[in-house]
This record gives C-alpha cells, sequence and structure tokens, in this order.
C-alpha cells in the first residue's frame, strides 16, 4: 500500500515537473504587444528638474541602472550617467541591467518615447518581451512619466 502511493506520488511529481519545464521553455521567449503610452519628453527646465529628482531620488532607477565603476558616486549621491551593466546571474536566468543613457548605440537613445514609457508602465521591454517585474512604476502618472524620460 505504501509502496503503491509511493510510487504515484513520484509519477505525479514527474509529470508536474515534465510539464513545468516544457511550458517555460515554450513561453519563454513570448513577445507581447501592450498599448503605447502617449507621453513625449518636454523641453520644460521645470518638468526635466522634476524627472531628475524623480529618477535620482524617490525613483530609485541609480540604485539598479548604474554602472560598476560608478557604485560608489551613486552612493555619496552623485548624479551619474545611467550605464547599467550590473549582472546577476540567477537559477532563473540571468538579470543584465541594460544602459539607459540617451546614447543610441549603447542606450536607449533610438528608442520613443512612447515605448520607453510603456516599458514603465506595462513591463513590456522595447523588443517586446516581458520584463522581470522590477519596476514597480505601473502606476506613474502620465505627467510624471513625461518627467522621467527626459533624464
Ligand atoms: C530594482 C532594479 C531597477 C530599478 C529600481 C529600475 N530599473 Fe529599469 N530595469 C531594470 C531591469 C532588470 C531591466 C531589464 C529588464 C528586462 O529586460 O527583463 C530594466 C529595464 C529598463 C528599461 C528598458 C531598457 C531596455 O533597453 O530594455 C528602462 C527604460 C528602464 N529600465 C528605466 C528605468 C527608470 C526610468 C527607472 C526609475 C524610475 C528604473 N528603470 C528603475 C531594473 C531596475
Amino acid at each position: 500500500m505504501i509502496l503503491k502511493i509511493l510510487k504515484w506520488s513520484v509519477i505525479v511529481l514527474v509529470s508536474l515537473i515534465i510539464i513545468l519545464v516544457v511550458t517555460v521553455a515554450l513561453r519563454q521567449n513570448l513577445k507581447f504587444d501592450a498599448p503605447l503610452v502617449d507621453v513625449k519628453a518636454s523641453t520644460d527646465s521645470t518638468i526635466i528638474a522634476k524627472g531628475e529628482y524623480i529618477f535620482y531620488g524617490p525613483g530609485h532607477c541609480m540604485e539598479c541602472h548604474c554602472s560598476y565603476e560608478d557604485y560608489k558616486k551613486v552612493e555619496l549621491g552623485e548624479r551619474v550617467a545611467p550605464k547599467g551593466g550590473f549582472t546577476y546571474p540567477l537559477p532563473i536566468g540571468v538579470i543584465r541591467i541594460p544602459n539607459i543613457t540617451s546614447d543610441k548605440e549603447t542606450g536607449i537613445g533610438n528608442i520613443s518615447d512612447a515605448i520607453i514609457a510603456r516599458a514603465l508602465r506595462h513591463g513590456v521591454a522595447p523588443d517586446g518581451h516581458a520584463m522581470i517585474d522590477f519596476m514597480a512604476f505601473h502606476n506613474t502618472s502620465d505627467e510624471d512619466l513625461t518627467a522621467i524620460i527626459l533624464t
């Protein structure tokens, strides 16, 4: 009796693991098509200052998006460029922090404001993959998104 229960428990467990592995393998490269967010960076100096304040202050953007070499400066409160570069090898995969400077090659200078805003609001990366939900900005207002995108 006990052996029978044990046997079936193992069969059920192994089946569940196989289903999980197959589901993850099939779904991991899905692309998503969330609505674009209709905001555009402003040139107003008050809005730029507000965006920088959120970016370097309560938004905590630099706590993740800073580079290895700038880490100490960020701790001292310096406003350095969000060059990214940290990598976190976790069992679920490697998390890489992207460069979000306005550089057209290494940063996000070639990505439209609406796509950047979509990344923050809906968690869909510029290339359409679902981003790991590290950025808790889904409820940020259009006004604040407009400000943040400037920096
Ligand atoms: C807790 C860490 C963390 C914080 C805080 C954070 N980010 Fe991110 N950000 C990430 C990670 C990780 C990714 C990449 C996710 C992925 O591609 O799966 C990312 C991706 C992005 C992207 C997409 C860039 C690209 O090329 O794919 C933008 C834009 C962005 N972050 C802006 C911001 C802004 C603006 C803030 C602050 C308001 C911020 N992030 C705060 C971790 C963070």
